[in-house]
């Protein structure tokens, strides 16, 4: 494990930044070389796990460019509700491809090893459940249900068809994240106290005000296709298209932006989870119709487990500034902090064992000049090594270039289905993401504390 301080590494260039000359995260096996290596050899050349997307929107076309790159994946089917959406799979991906408004067909099609659902997340769970049924793997996007009850039935047909299911939050598969979890678990940072999670965005596309294309009518979507279990109304492109301000078919900020970061939290912990959650805050800038909340901030307990003391949480996601850090995920622990930001870990040492405090804020500037020349001599004289440590420096360790968690991801999912080996993020890893962020929204819109069962995955009260 290469790591050096702060100081060490990093230069400053002419503009003030920090030059990015830091030292990867030299993982035993940074960008899964080995798997990729056995999945090669593994895969004759007919033996080839081949595909079919549903839901060809940002995360779909995002899914299959990383799944196409993880060793004999093959893109055979793609399904939308747009029209627009199959031609481009054609432009994108060859004439072969084949499209469909109708999902059950490709399920239909015995030479379809495996499915990824990136729908609105109203579809989830119907789609991932009748894939299972009919004997397919699946990659279903966070988070894993729109309703925290439809979890369990998706994990019901996960064990029962004895099929591969990830859940597509990619820090389950980051190597950044299972570094930060080897470096909580050496003792890093002493004992977590408290965590701080945030999502901040300004940008009318990060708070889902997407494109919508001039030719979207009911002849080119499938309306009613994508109403499916979610409240009759007519034809409305801007519910289509950004589905996501709508609680019919979405989850708000909650399941779309908290869940990675229980996610990401979860695995440096070994964490299953909170076991309070009380939520708040409001729709203060994008008040352009959407029925979710643009801020929302909630304060989250973790109890006592094997891995961890109890401590508590702070998360938040804010749409009106983008400057508080995006998906920044901070422990602050006894002996000092870790700091989790796109591709790089930054810890800090807090803890100067037991010497008093000396210098800065400090009595010490109170005393005569006299004395305070006294005093520093005998506390460097008592203290020599926490003197010296004062400014103990930082250590980061980041993620080599082009390392990207979401083709680390589509890697386990297909070693799983070759192998049989357990996945990242199964179903019961998924509910437990989703579980509490989807909780955080009955918080909210209930305006009550929940409590939850991190082990049952389920509301108390
Ligand atoms: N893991 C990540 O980092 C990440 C990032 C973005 C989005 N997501 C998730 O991916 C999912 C999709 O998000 P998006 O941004 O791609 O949305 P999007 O609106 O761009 O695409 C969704 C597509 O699903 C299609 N669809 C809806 N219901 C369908 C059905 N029953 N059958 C076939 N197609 C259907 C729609 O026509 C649409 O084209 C969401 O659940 C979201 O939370 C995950």
């Amino acid at each position: 494990m290469a790591i050096k301080t702060r100081r060490d590494f990093l230069k400053k260039t002419g503009t003030g930044l920090l030059a990015a000359t830091m030292p990867a995260i030299a993982s035993a096996d940074p960008k899964n070389t080995q798997i990729i290596e056995d999945l090669q050899k593994n895969a004759g050349p007919n033996d080839k796990i081949r595909l079919a997307v549903v839901g060809m929107g940002i995360m779909g076309y995002n899914n299959l460019a990383a799944a196409v790159k993880v060793p004999g994946v093959e893109f055979v089917a793609a399904c939308d509700l747009y029209d627009g959406r199959l031609t481009r799979a054609k432009e994108l991906y060859g004439d072969n491809i084949a499209t469909t408004r109708n999902y059950r067909e490709l399920l239909d099609r015995k030479d379809i090893d495996a499915i990824c659902v990136a729908t609105s997340d109203h579809w989830h769970d119907r789609i991932t459940i009748d894939a299972l049924n009919k004997g397919k793997s699946v990659y279903c996007e966070k988070p894993m249900v729109h309703k925290i009850e439809e979890g369990y039935a998706v994990i019901e047909a996960e064990k029962k068809s004895g099929k591969t299911l990830q859940v597509g939050s990619q820090r389950a598969s980051s190597i950044l994240y299972h570094k930060a979890a080897e470096l909580y678990k050496s003792g890093a940072i002493g004992q977590l106290i408290i965590a701080e999670a945030n999502t901040d965005r300004f940008s009318a596309n990060g708070a889902w005000q997407y494109s919508i294309p001039t030719d979207a009518s009911e002849k080119t979507v499938d309306w009613k296709g994508f109403l499916g279990d979610a409240p009759v109304r007519d034809f409305d492109p801007l519910r289509f298209f950004r589905w996501r301000n709508y609680q019919d078919y979405g989850t708000g900020v909650a399941g779309d932006l908290f869940v990675h970061l229980f996610t990401g939290l979860h695995v440096v912990l070994g964490s299953q989870g909170p076991n309070r959650i009380f939520a708040s805050g409001g729709l203060r800038f994008w008040k352009d119709g959407r029925d979710v909340p643009d801020v929302m901030l909630a304060v989250v307990d973790y109890p006592q487990t094997a891995s961890h003391a109890a401590f508590n949480l702070q998360i938040r996601v804010n749409f009106v500034d983008s400057g508080g850090g995006s998906n920044l995920l901070r422990l602050i622990g006894t002996e000092g902090t870790m700091e989790l930001g796109w591709g790089q870990i930054i810890i800090k040492k807090n803890k100067l064992d037991d010497a008093p405090g000396y210098g800065g804020w400090d009595s010490y500037e109170t005393f005569s000049s006299a004395q305070q020349k006294e005093y520093e001599k005998w506390y460097k004289a008592k203290y020599p090594v926490n003197y010296a440590m004062k400014d103990p420096g930082e250590q980061i360790y980041q993620t080599p270039d082009g390392y990207d968690d979401n083709v680390a991801h589509w890697t386990s999912f297909i070693n799983g289905i070759r192998t049989g080996a357990k996945v990242t993020e199964d179903g019961s890893f998924g509910l437990r993401s989703a579980g509490p962020s989807l909780a955080t929204n009955l918080s909210y819109f209930g305006n009550k504390v929940i409590n939850w069962d991190p082990v049952k995955m389920a509301v108390i009260s």
